[in-house]
């Protein structure tokens, strides 16, 4: 009897253990860097979202999207993105003085990395997020906080914004 008690905990220590690596080798996997220098990239476009917009609550304020070099020759061609495009999201308080709006404090950078084979779960695209100045890395899940959205647009390689 105590043999089947010492055998049972010994197998749900093993099956924790095998949990652990591989929950830790699933956040590996998505695992996205911080894009340095994406100011200096092409500035897609930008936008105010107010209060009443439906994505207020999460996306509230002035946003700037930026594309590197290999994301921006897809966008202008319709491409399918090749692996090592860079999308950033790059989200600031909205300050309304003057009637004016100006850029506040940053709340959030968003980023979506393609990589086809590592992301393939997420459409071939790796999903993250860098809050405030911050370069490190919030911890989100891809899948449901950000994939479930951008699903919608799988006609555009998963991508909502087009060049103009
Ligand atoms: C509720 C829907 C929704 C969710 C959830 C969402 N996004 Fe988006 N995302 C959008 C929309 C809409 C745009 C286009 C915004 C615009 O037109 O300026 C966008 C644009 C982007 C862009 C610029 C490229 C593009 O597709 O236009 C990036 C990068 C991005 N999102 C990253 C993320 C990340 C990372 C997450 C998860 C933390 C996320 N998004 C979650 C709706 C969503």
């Amino acid at each position: 009897m105590r043999k089947k008690v010492v055998l049972a905990i010994a197998c749900c220590a093993v099956l924790v253990l095998v949990a652990g690596i591989a929950l830790s080798a699933e956040s590996v996997k998505y695992a996205i860097h911080y894009p340095a220098g994406y100011r200096t990239w092409a500035h897609v476009k930008s936008m105010v979202i107010q209060q009443g917009h439906p994505l207020y609550e999460t996306f509230g304020g002035i946003h700037h999207i930026y594309a590197n070099s290999k994301a921006l020759e897809a966008m202008k061609t319709g491409a399918l993105y090749p692996d090592g495009s860079i999308l950033v999201f790059d989200l600031l308080e909205a300050k309304t003085e003057n009637n004016a709006v100006t850029e506040g404090p940053r709340k959030m950078l968003y980023v979506m990395q393609k990589s086809a084979i590592k992301f393939a779960v997420t459409g071939g695209w790796g999903f993250g997020g860098f809050k405030d100045d911050s370069k490190d890395r919030s911890d989100i899940d891809p899948r449901t906080a950000c994939f479930a959205c951008h699903e919608e647009r799988k006609q555009n390689d998963f991508v909502f914004t087009n060049y103009r």
